[in-house]
């Protein structure tokens, strides 16, 4: 009886640290930590993101490498006061083998230093704050969505090769406003413009009356304005509700009308907008994607659901070439910096600060689509910005 139990026990040992040899052998599913906003302003570019992420992730069988997932998902409330936190769950406590998010730069910011403190694998789907592909890069952040700045730059040139002179700009005040007004207002005076005037308020309020008295008192040749979500919505609306639209062009990044056009019906026609996606894109890759994206959820999709698409097709890259094994991480990296991914934007690559190599277009709002009516920028290279990889 002794020596069975001496038995059982030196079995159950040997079970034991097999299985902590063997990470793979202990919990063969990969954990996936999705951290993005399901409430508040953003809330729909959080959704739009996991169900996009999630289709490519079904056309691959719901594999990742081979391996099936496991979510784990975070509400960061676009907040980030509670991004630390947040995300530090994500890396110590649930221990996930990436994390995908988010949309707001500022949650970004927290999460790419977490990223960076503890080397975990951060995909990045929407949240384009420049320093992040910058100052901020590392091996293991990497962004699938835009740059800032990049949409605010095509616009300023669209806006000054149109023969505006005066500008007024506005926008939330926080980083990815700041950077977009910023790209806009640099492109804009570099093709002879001025811009007369920079509006913001804080994030997220929506209290847009003052700022139109005081744009219709300024009567620039037009407005370029960064809001995004819920919040584009309203000022769209307020815009023309205002009868501003009628007397000073409304443009900005396409995040003023992606997503939204549902909502904003007759007050959004006609606006230009630069963005690296558009419902008409066309090509083949798009169209499949609309369709599946379509008969999956009952909507139609936007840029975020692209870029939760892409984000999920690069990791698969990554993960195909190492069969899973997630922690082969230089390996994982490799891959997926030199993947060419076939997205419905047109062809995605990456630069050697991690992000996207792209065309930007010029687009306008004609009922409900963003209809593409021409590349405002060929293959936008975002530079380095003091990088060192
Ligand atoms: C950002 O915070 O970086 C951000 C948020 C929403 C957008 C675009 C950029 O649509």
């Amino acid at each position: 009886m002794k020596r069975t139990t001496h038995a059982l026990r030196a079995l159950a040992a040997a079970l034991a640290l097999a299985l902590t040899a063997s990470p793979a052998l202990a919990q063969d599913k990969v954990k996936v930590g999705l951290m993005l906003p399901y409430t508040g302003t953003y809330a729909a570019l959080g959704n739009a993101i996991t169900n996009g992420f999630k289709l490519a992730i079904a056309e691959q069988g719901g594999k990742l490498g081979g391996r099936d997932i496991d979510y784990v998902t975070v509400d960061d409330e676009s907040e980030p006061a509670k991004a630390p936190e947040n995300v530090n769950k994500l890396i110590k406590r649930d221990n996930v083998d990436v994390i995908v998010g988010t949309v707001h730069s500022g949650v970004a910011m927290a999460m790419a230093k977490a990223a960076k403190d503890n080397n975990a694998l951060l995909l990045i789907p929407n949240a384009g704050e420049d320093s992040i592909t910058g100052p901020m890069c590392a091996p293991n952040i990497i962004r699938t969505s835009f740059t800032n700045s990049a949409a605010g730059v095509a616009m300023g040139k669209v806006a000054a090769d149109k023969g505006y002179k005066t500008a007024v700009t506005l926008t939330w005040k926080y980083a990815a406003g700041e950077q977009s007004t910023g790209g806009f207002k640099e492109a804009f005076e570099k093709g002879g413009g001025k811009v007369v005037k920079e509006l913001t308020l804080p994030f997220p309020q929506v209290e847009f009356q003052p700022l139109l008295t005081e744009i219709a008192a300024l009567n620039p040749d037009v407005v370029y304005a960064f809001f995004a979500g819920g919040g584009a919505v309203k000022f769209v609306k307020d815009y023309a509700a205002a009868g501003l639209n009628k007397t000073i062009p409304l443009v900005g990044p396409g995040f003023l009308t992606d997503g939204t056009l549902e909502a904003q019906g007759e007050a959004a026609q006609g606006m230009l907008t630069t963005l690296h996606y558009g419902e008409g894109v066309n090509n083949p890759k798009n169209t499949a994607f609309r369709a599946a994206y379509t008969k999956a959820y009952k909507v139609e999709p936007d840029v975020y659901a692209v870029q939760g698409y892409d984000a999920a097709q690069l990791l698969i890259a990554g993960a195909n070439a190492v069969k899973g094994d997630l922690g082969k991480r230089a390996d994982v990296v490799k891959a997926m910096e030199t993947a060419k991914l076939d997205s419905p934007r047109g062809p995605l690559a990456l630069t050697k600060a991690h992000a996207p190599i792209h065309d930007i277009y010029l687009r306008k709002v004609e009922g409900k689509e963003n209809k593409v009516i021409g590349v405002a920028v060929k293959n936008i290279t975002d530079p380095p910005r003091g990088c060192k990889l």
